[in-house]
């Protein structure tokens, strides 16, 4: 397997069409110039998969993913890209030629890919055979915690002996210094590789395919870390990982369920008890991302357990990020339930199972609570309702978790409940529930800072007003420029000289344009896939935007770029005016400061005059 070429992939598009494509998986409706289904990637039974034959672009606004058809096929079968052309080329049956040599990328992380597997094996073999020391303990440990008999062959456990001869082994196996490091199963000290895991009983983690692309390794013991686990690597990004999924996902799509509890042996524990569709986060919160991919697989419930009070109180203020207005009745979409558990006592669901039967466990699941109602739950448990004062804060606090929602019916109706149990009147609570703010959610993989590295722009996932606006635009500029840039070209001087707020944006303005420079006819798809590469979520924003075809384009071109510069000059004038309450008075720092603000001044003023509106 090598590297597909560019000419390559563009045949396979050429000979693909995206309609037809989805026309073969589900019913597609045609509504004026495009194409409707109801969204292959999740449950849903009001069509919100929207195609453009035009441009071969998909988005859906139900799940908010969007691409080209090789996204399409990547995220629906779950397949690497260079598996989705030759999925796709072997359907339009085109011939296509991969090169053994180029293919760094994609061979590279199936080196990576190998090397895990072959570690994974011989951790195995290890504790399964050898009768030394350190794997002797092992397996009394795993037994003492009744992960004995048939638990360490059905999950691969193994055991790292360390001294270098997981590396050996390896090395001998033909795998090359830098891959195993890029793996990250050695470390190099002074060119010496050494093992990165020693005396630890070995949790290998799978992708959803059931591939070993990590490790988590558990001390035998007390000690610290409890749990060393893989860094991220080519293969390995923990944010869109889900321990023990490639074994759940069958359950999950039979139940349309999904249990996510915190720990590897909470997974274990529950799929030997029988709850099989039971996943794991990899000591991390839950994301949007997770979320995603779960719902994939289970349309109907997610259930997140969690260990203890403590935990489930942060857990809960994190997840109910992800409760937004798609979640209300008013959405008119099936949208999968996002359901929340504390188990009693502060007990994960092995140490739960370890005392009561895989019935109880399954009935608390059950019973699990949507994540608003255990939100308001948990808010209300931290005040004293004795109390009037105790009350009103305690409604204050709860109340607060419907801000995401508080214009729909339900958060109404949630308000008015609340009302009753603390005694307060409905009017009041209605009142309060409007005067609450919503908070602004810009981007949604908030969590991904690591994966992504774009954690300074969407740390602010809170925006102003003004800033979400900005947004706003900046998002349209970018849409139409990747869906018509024929007609953008007229304006690439002023798109090229835009100042882009917010880093995604930025790196997707800069992928799309260097590509437009080099290849002026490339097409909307080429330009998501550039895009892509430059930012996790470019697909789904360029594939999001919806156009008024009442309005000519060049007109909507010039009015996104001049609000944008108004936008700049108002946002340089307040930067002014603070910095100049900043600087001394009577300084030439003020007055210098002073000066440009006046020209700034009179710059907007102009503008503003000139102002031409879009309709
Ligand atoms: P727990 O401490 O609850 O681990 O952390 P556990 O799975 O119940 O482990 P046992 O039963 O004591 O062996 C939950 C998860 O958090 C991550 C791991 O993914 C773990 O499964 N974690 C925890 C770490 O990554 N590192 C640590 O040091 C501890
Ligand atoms: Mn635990």
């Amino acid at each position: 397997m090598g590297r597909i070429s560019d000419e390559d992939i563009q045949k396979v598009r050429e000979a693909t069409d995206l309609v037809e494509l989805l026309s073969e998986r589900t019913r597609v409706q045609q509504r004026g110039r495009e194409f409707w289904c109801c969204c292959p990637l999740h449950n849903e039974k009001t069509p919100s998969f929207k195609m453009d034959p035009a441009t071969q672009l998909w988005h859906c606004f139900g799940c908010g993913e969007g691409g080209d058809v090789f996204g399409f096929i990547m995220k629906s079968d779950e397949v690497t890209f260079p598996e989705a052309v030759r999925k796709l080329a072997e359907r339009a049956r085109v011939d296509i030629t991969e090169d053994a040599q180029g293919g760094i990328p994609n061979s590279r992380k199936q080196r990576l890919r190998d090397a895990c597997q072959a570690a994974q094996e011989f951790f195995h073999m290890r504790l399964m055979r050898d009768p030394s020391d350190g794997e002797s303990k092992a397996r009394s440990y795993l037994s003492r915690r009744g992960l004995g008999g048939e638990v360490p062959k059905e999950w691969m456990l193994g055991y790292a002996p360390g001294r270098g001869l997981m590396v050996n082994h390896l090395l001998a196996a033909g795998f090359k210094p830098d891959e195993i490091v890029e793996a990250n199963l050695a470390v190099n000290r002074n060119g010496r590789l050494n093992d990165r895991f020693y005396e630890r009983v070995m949790f290998p983690i799978h992708d959803v395919s059931g591939e070993c692309i990590a490790f988590g390794g558990r001390i035998i013991g007390d000690g610290e870390p409890k749990y060393l686990n893989s860094q991220e690597t080519p293969i390995f990004h923990k944010s869109n990982v889900l321990f023990g999924l490639d074994k759940a996902k069958a359950k999950m799509a039979s139940t349309g369920c999904a249990v996510v509890a915190e720990g590897y042996t909470d997974v274990i524990a529950m799929h030997e008890a029988g709850i099989t569709n039971s996943v794991a986060t990899l000591g991390t919160a839950l994301t949007k991302s997770h979320i995603r991919m779960l719902s994939r697989h289970a349309g109907k419930r997610i259930v997140y357990l969690f260990d203890g009070d403590a935990a489930g109180q942060r857990a809960t203020e994190r997840a109910l990020q992800f409760i937004d207005h798609d979640s209300t009745p008013e959405a008119g979409r099936t949208q999968v339930e996002i359901c929340a558990l504390c188990l009693p006592d502060g007990m994960d669901p092995a140490e739960y199972l370890d005392i009561h039967s895989a019935d109880d466990l399954q009935k608390l699941i059950d019973g699990a609570l949507p994540l608003l109602q255990f939100g308001i739950q948990k808010k209300l448990e931290r005040h004293d309702i004795g109390t009037a004062e105790g009350r009103a804060r305690a409604f204050a606090d709860a109340i607060s978790v419907l801000a995401p929602i508080k214009d729909s019916i339900l958060a109404k109706e949630y308000a008015i409940s609340l009302a009753q149990e603390l005694q307060f009147r409905e009017d009041d609570a209605l009142a309060q529930l409007a005067k609450l703010k919503p908070p602004r959610m810009y981007g949604d993989e908030a969590e991904q800072e690591s994966a992504s590295g774009n954690a300074s722009q969407m740390s602010e996932m809170h925006l102003t007003e003004e800033a979400s606006n900005r947004a706003a635009i900046e998002r349209e500029l970018l849409g139409l420029l990747v869906n018509s840039p024929l007609e953008a070209l007229p304006f690439m001087d002023g798109i090229m000289k835009v100042r882009w707020r917010f880093g995604a944006h930025e790196r997707i303005a800069n992928a799309v344009c260097g590509e437009l420079a080099s290849n002026l006819n490339a097409s909307p798809a080429d330009l998501v896939r550039h895009a892509a590469t430059a930012d996790a979520n470019a697909a789904s924003l360029l594939t999001s935007i919806q156009r008024n075809p009442d309005i000519p384009l060049e007109k909507v071109f010039a009015y996104l770029l001049q609000e944008m510069r108004i936008g700049d000059m108002e946002a340089d004038a307040a930067r002014l005016k603070s910095q100049m309450h900043e600087a001394e008075s009577g300084s030439p720092d003020e007055s210098d400061l002073f000066q440009q603000l006046v020209v700034v001044q009179e710059k907007l003023v102009r503008a503003q005059k000139e102002r031409v509106p879009l309709v």
